[in-house]
C-alpha cells in the first residue's frame, strides 16, 4: 500500500473478524508503535496484547468492574461482551516519567501516535482496527490490570481484525481550509 494512500485516506473499522495479526505481522505492529515520535527517548508507551483467553479474562474485569458500580445488568452485558468486537485487543498505557523535563503531556502525546502508528501499521498489511477509550481508562480496577501507576494514563484500547465491510474507497478529500492558517 501506498504510504500516502495510507495517511491520508486512513479509515478506522468498527467490524471485526478473526483473524486477529500475529506473527511478524503482530510484530510489525508492535514495532510501528515503539516507532511513535518520543521527546527524550523515554520510550513512554506500554503495550499489553489481549486476545483468546486474555478476551475472557478482560470480559471478567469489565464484568467485575461494572458490578463494582452497581451498573444495570443491561450495562454489566455490555461490559462484558465489549472485548469479543473483534479478536485482539491492545491496550496503550502512557507510562510516564514525572518530574522529567518532557513534561507528562509530552509522554502522553507520544503513546497516543503510537496507538495510531499501530493502526496504521495494521492497515498497511491488510488488517484494520478502530481506537477506542471509554470510562474504562479511568477505572481503577482496569488500571491497576493494566499496571497504572498514579501518572500513567490508559490511551486507548486499539481493537484489531479483519475488517467486515470494504472500505469506502471513494472518500471525499476533506476541506482544510477552516482548520489551516499561514503565519
Ligand atoms: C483518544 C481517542 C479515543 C477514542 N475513543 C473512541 C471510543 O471509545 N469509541 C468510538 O467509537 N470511537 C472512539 N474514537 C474514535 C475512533 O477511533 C475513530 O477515529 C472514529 O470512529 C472516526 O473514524 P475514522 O478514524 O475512520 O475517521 C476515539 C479516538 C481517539 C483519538
Amino acid at each position: 500500500m501506498d504510504a500516502l494512500d495510507l495517511v491520508v485516506n486512513r479509515r478506522s473499522a468498527s467490524r471485526l473478524a478473526e483473524p486477529a495479526p500475529a506473527g511478524e505481522v503482530l510484530e510489525n505492529i508492535l514495532r510501528a508503535g515503539m516507532r511513535a515520535p518520543d521527546h527524550g527517548t523515554l520510550q513512554p508507551w506500554r503495550f499489553t496484547v489481549i486476545e483468546k483467553a486474555g478476551r475472557e479474562r478482560f470480559s471478567q474485569l469489565l464484568e467485575s468492574a461494572a458490578r463494582q458500580d452497581q451498573m444495570d445488568e443491561k450495562a454489566i452485558e455490555k461490559a462484558k461482551q465489549s472485548p469479543f468486537r473483534a479478536p485482539m485487543i491492545i491496550t496503550v498505557v502512557a507510562h510516564c516519567q514525572e518530574n522529567h523535563k518532557v513534561p507528562r503531556w509530552e509522554q502522553v502525546v507520544s503513546a497516543g501516535c503510537a496507538v495510531m502508528a499501530m493502526q496504521m501499521a495494521a492497515v498497511a498489511q491488510g488488517f484494520n482496527g478502530i481506537w477506542r477509550s471509554g470510562a474504562w481508562t479511568e477505572h481503577p480496577a482496569v488500571r491497576e490490570a493494566f499496571q497504572c501507576r498514579e501518572q500513567d494514563a490508559i490511551v486507548g484500547f486499539l481493537y484489531l481484525g479483519t475488517p467486515q465491510l470494504k472500505a469506502n474507497t471513494t472518500i471525499i478529500p476533506p476541506d482544510t481550509t477552516p482548520f489551516v492558517r499561514y503565519f
